[in-house]
């Protein structure tokens, strides 16, 4: 089975950045296959409902995670919502990529009042693409990072079982009965 971590902010100096390379680790590390999709990597267009599904990193992007039964999307919280970089993604890659799907999500924001900003994103995929959305997520502040790492040991045990779960959900989801 095959897995995608995606890191959605745009600061080179991203926390949530580094909660997603735990998970991808944490994944690596029980010899699962999961692809690392970092949006620095890939500058996407905004999305216009047009011309840009033919942009190619756009399409190189919405090629790798379809391919995923599973994706944990690590992002920002910006004004009390996920990072407007990763909701582009998901207009720009849509209900090929994220249609009966398992998606986690890891956040990193400023404090613990935006805790439940990333349940608007989370709806929507529910309803319009019924992606089945894991129940646990990972929120972080700043107090959980100290010198450009994870200094928290409940938020590292955090992000290794929402990485779990999502082994776990999408191998329950595709069993046959
Ligand atoms: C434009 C902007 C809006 C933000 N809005 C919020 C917010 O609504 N709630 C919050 O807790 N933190 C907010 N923050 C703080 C960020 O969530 C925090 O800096 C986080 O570490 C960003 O993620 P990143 O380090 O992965 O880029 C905001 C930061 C910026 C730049």
């Amino acid at each position: 089975m095959h897995f995608a971590v995606v890191s959605c902010s745009l600061d080179p100096d991203s926390r949530s950045r580094l909660l997603a390379r735990r998970a991808h680790e944490r994944l690596a590390s029980r010899g699962v296959l999961a692809d690392w999709l970092d949006l620095v990597e890939h500058p996407l267009p905004l999305c216009d409902g047009g011309a840009c599904y033919g942009d190619p990193n756009a399409r190189l992007v919405k090629e790798r995670l379809r391919a995923a039964r599973g994706i944990l999307l690590a992002t920002p919280i910006y004004n009390f919502d996920a990072s407007s970089a990763a909701k582009n993604l998901i207009e720009l890659t849509g209900k090929d990529v994220w249609a009966d799907k398992v998606a986690g999500f890891l956040c990193a924001a400023g404090g613990q009042g935006s805790y439940m900003s990333i349940m608007a994103l989370a709806n929507s995929l529910m309803l319009d693409f019924r992606t089945l959305i894991l129940p646990r997520f990972v929120y972080a502040t700043g107090r959980d990072f100290a010198d450009g790492e994870i200094a928290s040991e409940s938020i590292r045990e955090r992000i290794d079982r929402l990485a779990d779960d999502l082994v776990r959900f999408t191998a329950a989801l595709s069993a046959t009965p």
